[in-house]
């Protein structure tokens, strides 16, 4: 069920959004070579509890899902070939090179953020930041969709669309979601698709769009039997990006600007 936000609850949910864009503000500032992915942690989950906030994703359980283990961390922070749920650890070391995806989700006074951005550290081959570019565009086209009487797969075909024309690979078996009492909602949000197909789009549908875009072939993000982390296929870089929005007339608001 697509649940319609109140002005009141998106009044909340801009100060969860707002809190989610400051923490990953404040990890661009943190974030270089040499550190671990779980120094990055530690400091996304204290400065969420010094903001009276809880981290959305700590020991989050998806739903319907038995035998998974809870995610153990504040943050998904993705490297490279990984597309999405990273688990932060004190042996993994960001490398110089590397590209970095940063997901956060922020819970507060009711109502979840979540945003996710893709840092590119030091010598990053050209190819690969213009994936992270580019992804970043397929994201805002997306978002430029999300309006009243469009349907909800014109944000997914405007996200596919762009990536195809650079030839970049779509992950398909991840996506996007509605947000808002719960980090996870309908609809489900795809990042390919037909345009003027899905439901009709509503003033004060509240989702989390987040295309991941990759180099190569890839079309699913796999996993290893129990593991959180899910990379491309072929091994190629992947970049992801994200923003939580509401639909409104005329132009979406977005929520962790
Ligand atoms: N932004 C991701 C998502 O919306 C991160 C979820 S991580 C999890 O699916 F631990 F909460 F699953
Ligand atoms: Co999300």
């Amino acid at each position: 069920m697509i649940t319609i936000k109140s002005e009141r609850e998106i009044e909340l949910m801009r100060d969860a959004g707002a809190l989610t864009a400051r923490v990953l503000d404040m990890l661009e500032e943190e974030i270089k070579p040499g550190m671990t992915t779980l120094r990055l942690d530690e400091l996304a989950e204290q400065f969420i509890r010094d903001h009276n906030a809880v981290p959305s994703f700590l020991n989050y359980v998806p739903k319907g899902e038995v035998g998974v283990t809870p995610y153990p961390a504040t943050l998904c922070v993705s490297i490279n070939e990984e597309v999405v749920h990273g688990v932060p650890s004190a042996k993994r070391i960001i490398q110089d090179g590397d590209i970095v995806s940063v997901d956060c989700g922020v819970y507060k006074s009711g109502y979840h953020g979540d945003a996710a951005r893709t840092f590119v550290m030091g010598a990053v081959d050209p190819e690969v930041r213009l994936l992270v570019e580019r992804t970043k565009e397929c994201l805002y086209l997306g978002i430029a969709q999300a309006v009243t009487g469009n349907r909800l797969h014109d944000i997914s075909a405007a996200i596919e669309q762009h990536a195809r024309s650079f030839g970049y690979s779509v992950i398909e078996n991840m996506v996007g979601h509605g947000i808002g009492s719960e980090l996870h909602e309908d609809p489900a949000v795809p990042n390919y698709g037909r345009p003027h197909t899905g439901v009709k789009l509503r003033q004060g549908m509240t989702l989390a769009i987040e295309p991941m875009i990759a180099l190569g072939r890839s079309r699913r993000a796999v996993s290893k039997r129990r593991a959180w982390v899910a990379v491309t296929e072929d091994g190629k870089p992947c970049s992801h990006c994200e923003h939580t929005i509401v639909v409104r007339d005329g132009e979406a608001e977005i929520l962790t600007k």
